[in-house]
């Protein structure tokens, strides 16, 4: 029976070709307000179809620490503001602990656009992680807004953000906690000479973790080693 199977074959190959990629809608020039107006509209993958919108990073156009989570959540999804939910409150409350202020930060994440699926008995929206070929097609609007705020630190929460910049081997189990430099990021990734990057775990799973109080701990404990590795790079 190869014309059913043809067919099915095609119908695949139609969907994967559909491009996936953010390029398109990134403004030619511009600093980051251009940039966030533009990621308003974007449609480089298919998750703009259900969320509210589109919730760019936030802080200090120059901030010097840079800290890069997953993706909005529900709440950041309805108020259009990264790490202001569950998540986000953890975060700055162990930013407090490691001696960081927030408002010094830029605070974004590897796709902007909430993933989720609908519990309709519980009118809930569960978080869904976003597959590779999503995370890889918002990447040109995290590479820009790295080469526009141009940290001399990134920390990058989860596994995500840690793919997104470190590559597709970066595994959160055994590589969080090490400062290392930031490997180049293609064309569009600007000067990163000097970025040092620090990859820890994800606000989320500290809050899902059975033991959360270790957990968290080592969170702050990551914190505290970007602390350094900043002061470190002050001159
Ligand atoms: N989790 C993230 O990764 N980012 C947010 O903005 C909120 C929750
Ligand atoms: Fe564009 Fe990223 Fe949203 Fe996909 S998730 S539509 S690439 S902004």
């Amino acid at each position: 029976m190869t014309g059913g199977g043809s067919r099915a074959t095609a119908a695949r190959d139609a969907h994967d070709d559909e491009r996936y990629d953010a390029t398109p809608f990134l403004p030619e020039r511009g600093g980051l307000p251009a940039h966030r107006r533009a990621a308003a509209d974007c449609r480089g993958c298919p998750l703009h179809r259900y969320a509210t919108g589109t919730v760019f990073g936030r802080g200090p156009a120059h901030a010097r620490l840079m800290l890069v989570g997953e993706q909005p959540g529900d709440r950041e999804d309805q108020e259009g503001k990264a790490f202001v939910g569950p998540a986000g409150r953890l975060l700055s409350k162990a930013l407090r602990e490691a001696g960081i202020d927030e408002e010094d930060a830029y605070l974004t994440n590897a796709v902007k656009h909430f993933k989720f699926t609908e519990e309709p008995t519980r009118k809930r929206r569960i978080h869904k992680a976003p597959s590779p070929r999503e995370a890889l097609a918002c990447r040109p609007w995290l590479l820009a807004e790295l080469r526009l705020v141009s940290p001399a630190v990134v920390v990058t929460l989860g596994a995500t953000a840690g793919r997104a910049l470190l590559g597709p081997s970066f595994r959160v189990g055994t590589d969080r906690g090490v400062p290392r430099p930031l490997p180049a990021q293609g064309p569009d990734g600007g000067s990163v000479d000097g970025v040092r990057v620090l990859p820890t775990v994800h606000p989320s799973a500290v809050l899902r973790a059975p033991d959360r109080k270790q957990m968290y701990e080592g969170l702050v404990a990551d914190l505290r080693t970007a602390a350094g590795v900043l002061e470190d790079t002050a001159g």
